[in-house]
This record gives structure tokens, sequence and C-alpha cells, in this order.
């Protein structure tokens, strides 16, 4: 369950979104909504990246301005620029660092890793220096670190912008479904202009000018929306 009240963020005088109030207890959630809404200020809250300057932000029953640390460890969070995230020189050492964090046993780490290079599609790219990936495969590099740490939500923002047609897909089938090898997050929060992957969610929130302008069915929602464009 994720839960906001009177959720108002104010940076350095500039107001970015105002009284979000909103109860999702949907698995998949889409945010939609032009450039500058609030959407990515939005996903930030709910793992405490940004505070709310007003209102509160509960998550799982967490209390995320309260309880970062348990925040943190519970709303994983998939930025759209995957350098952001990689922190080690390989990939099987990033993702190694990731099942460490996740406390699986050393003797496992190995098997771990290669199964998961698989299931991303990134067999091949275990010990290539992390830096020269492309930016895709920085992206599902991302996302398997993230995931193996089974957090219990997921946000996304903007997962998908950098890959093609094919890793868009996997990417989008594996926060859709998931990934029949590991645990999946509860809910998944996705932030897109992909309206594709916002249809396959099971709520649409559309931001507009720093507020919340609807919620709903996913294919309402973005009906409403590519009509103001029409
Ligand atoms: N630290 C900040 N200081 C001042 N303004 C900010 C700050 N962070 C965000 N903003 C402004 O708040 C508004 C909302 O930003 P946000 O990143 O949440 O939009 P978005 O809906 O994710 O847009 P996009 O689709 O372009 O990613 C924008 O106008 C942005 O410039
Ligand atoms: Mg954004």
């Amino acid at each position: 369950m994720i839960r906001t009240t009177g959720l108002g963020v104010e940076i350095d005088g500039a107001r970015i979104l105002s009284d979000v109030t909103v109860a999702l207890d949907q698995p998949r959630i889409a945010v939609i909504g032009a450039n500058g809404s609030g959407k990515s200020t939005f996903a930030r809250t709910l793992n405490g990246l940004v505070p709310p300057s007003e209102g509160t932000v509960e998550v799982q029953g967490i209390d995320v301005a309260r309880e970062a640390r348990r925040a943190r460890d519970a709303v994983g969070f998939l930025f759209t620029n995957p350098d952001a995230q990689i922190l080690m020189p390989t990939p099987a050492e990033d993702l190694a660092l990731s099942f460490r964090a996740a406390r699986v046993p050393r003797a496992q780490i190995p098997d771990r890793v290669s199964a998961a290079f698989e299931r991303f599609g990134l067999a091949g790219h275990a010990d290539q220096p992390a830096y020269s990936l492309s930016g895709g495969q920085k992206q599902l590099l991302a996302l398997a670190a993230v995931l193996v740490r089974a957090p219990r939500v997921l946000v996304a923002d903007e997962p998908t912008t950098l890959l093609d047609l094919g890793n868009a897909r996997r990417m989008a089938d594996l926060l859709i479904n998931g990934d029949d090898a590991g645990e999946q997050p509860e809910q998944v929060v996705v932030v897109t202009h992909d309206l594709e992957l916002a249809a396959r969610c099971d709520v649409a929130l559309r931001f507009a000018d720093g507020r919340l302008d609807e919620i709903g069915e996913p294919r309402d929602v973005i009906a409403r929306y590519r009509a103001e464009f029409a």
C-alpha cells in the first residue's frame, strides 16, 4: 500500500508538488503527464530521496520521512540514468555487491550472478568494464542490481527511455510480470512517457502542473491525455 496525504514539495522557494492525496493498493502503477509536471518529484518522495515539505508519505506501512532507513530498504529506485546506480568496475562485481547487500551466502553468489546475467539479457558482458556497456545494457544491469535486493516496492523513473525496442519490451515485461526466477516487488510504480507501458498497469496517475490531475483506469486516463494533444 502506498498512501500520501496532503503531500507537497517546495524546493528553494519553488513550488513543485501540491496537495497530493492518494491511496494505491494496485500492484502496477503508472505515472504519466507532461514534462515538468512533477512525476519524478512524486516518485522520489516514495523512498525519501525528496522529503515532503507538507503532508506524509507512507509505503508498506513505513512513514518514509520518519523511518528513512527502512524506507530505503523497502523501496528500490531505478533512475533514468543508470550511471547513477552502477557502483563497481565490472557488471559481475556490481551484481555480486547487490547479492552481498541482500545477504545471499557468499558461496551461492557466483551462480546467482550468472543466472541473473542470463535472465536480464546480459550474458557475455559480465566482466567487461561497466562504463563500456551500452546505455541499454547499463539500464538492465541497474534493474538487475535493484531487484536482487528484493525490494517490496520498486519505483522506476522512465526506465525504458534509453532502450531499443527489444530491450524496452524486456524491461516492460520484467516490470509488469516480473521474472519467474526472482521474488517480485509487491508494487511497481513506473513513471513513463511510454503510453503502451502505462496501459499495461493496473492504475494510472496523471500529473499536471505539480498536482495529481487524474487517477483511474489506464485506458481512460491515457485516452484523455491523448485527446488534449489531438
Ligand atoms: N531542485 C529544484 N529546484 C527548482 N525546481 C525544481 C527542482 N527540482 C525540480 N524542479 C522543477 O519542478 C518541476 C517538476 O519536475 P519533475 O522532475 O518532477 O518533472 P517530471 O514530471 O518528472 O518531468 P519530465 O517528464 O521532464 O521528467 C519542473 O519544472 C522542475 O524544473
Ligand atoms: Mg521526470
